[in-house]
């Protein structure tokens, strides 16, 4: 078991960092506002730190899952940065969504401190975070990895390395791509058997068998259908996904109509109110 840190107790960060504190590493966190570092501290024990240095000090391991680019380097670089804190031979593993020139960034300033870093974005949402069932898709050196995998593992039950800085993160770009265009088509469905007098239920479990199956028809069909969105990964976030791998695209060429669009889709339904809804609000633009 490890001395770590873990920095970000969002909706996925906290219930990440218990799964550590489970499985028996001596776990330091920082969060920016302090009352749920506290929290957190008295659901699983371990200790927090007014400062990613301070927590990521004697650390083996320091994981973080914040915001985006800015709020990542925020809590990576300058005087009470993590990097600042870390001794040498130490592994920083990112598990916030954020671009592939970040991570290539800051393992550059990593490497140059005689310190790992490990790019690693999740999917699986809040439920997969709360169950320890994440998929977690990483950039960085085969070795260094192979030394956090088994610590990752305490909240994954998919961990793969994907290739070198920002191979993770590209990764999470093309999962984000294949769901845009997934969600927009299943929210078309939705609206049209509804529109068709069908039992919008029957049709979907019938459906979901076939070859239209999905895992957002599996769990967000119903939901859909209801009209309940507050839960889940958040439209805010989404377009932030969006604008970092159309951003991408522009870079490699790639060429991406349809994710393009849903952006703006997303952009409706914030207009709509709908910034923390589900991203399977796609369908209530439709239904207005
Ligand atoms: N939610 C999902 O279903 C899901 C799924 C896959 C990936 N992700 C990704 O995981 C990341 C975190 O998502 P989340 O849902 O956990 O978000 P969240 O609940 O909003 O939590 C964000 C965390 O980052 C911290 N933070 C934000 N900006 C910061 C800054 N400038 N300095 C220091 N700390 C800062 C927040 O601190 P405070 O408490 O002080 O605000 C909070 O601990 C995002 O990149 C998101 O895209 C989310």
């Amino acid at each position: 078991m490890a001395k770590v840190a873990f920095l970000g107790l969002g909706v996925m960060g906290g219930p990440m960092a218990g799964h550590l504190a489970k499985k028996g590493h001596d776990v330091t966190v920082y969060n920016r506002t302090p009352a749920k570092a506290e929290a957190w501290v008295k659901a699983h024990g371990g200790a927090s730190a007014a400062t990613p240095r301070e927590a990521a000090r004697g650390a083996e391991i320091v994981f973080a899952c914040v915001g985006n680019d800015a709020d990542l380097r925020s809590v990576v670089l300058g005087a009470d940065g993590a990097l600042a804190g870390m001794e040498r031979g130490a592994t920083f593993v990112d598990h916030t969504t954020a671009s592939a020139e970040v991570a290539r960034e800051l393992a550059a300033a990593a490497a140059e401190a005689e310190l790992g870093f490990v790019d690693a974005p999740v999917s699986g949402g809040q439920a997969g975070a709360e169950n320890g069932v994440l998929t977690v898709m990483c950039g960085g050196e085969p070795e260094t990895y192979a030394k956090v995998e088994p610590a990752i593992m305490a909240f994954a039950r998919a961990c793969r390395l994907m290739g070198p800085a920002g191979a993770g993160q590209l990764t999470k770009m093309v999962n984000q791509i294949c769901i845009a265009g997934l969600v927009q088509g299943l929210s078309e469905g939705v609206h049209f058997a509804k529109r068709a007098g069908l039992d919008v239920e029957a049709v979907l479990e019938v459906i979901s068998k076939g070859a239209a199956g999905s895992w957002q028809m599996e769990n967000r069909g119903k939901t859909m259908n209801a009209g309940t969105f507050d839960f889940g990964f958040a439209v805010d976030w989404m377009r932030k996904d969006l604008a970092i791998l159309l951003e991408e695209s522009r870079r490699n060429g790639a060429k991406l109509p349809v994710s393009a669009l849903v952006d703006q889709f997303y952009a409706e339904v914030q207009s709509m109110g709908g910034g923390r809804w589900d991203t399977s609000s796609l369908v209530a633009r439709l239904e207005r």
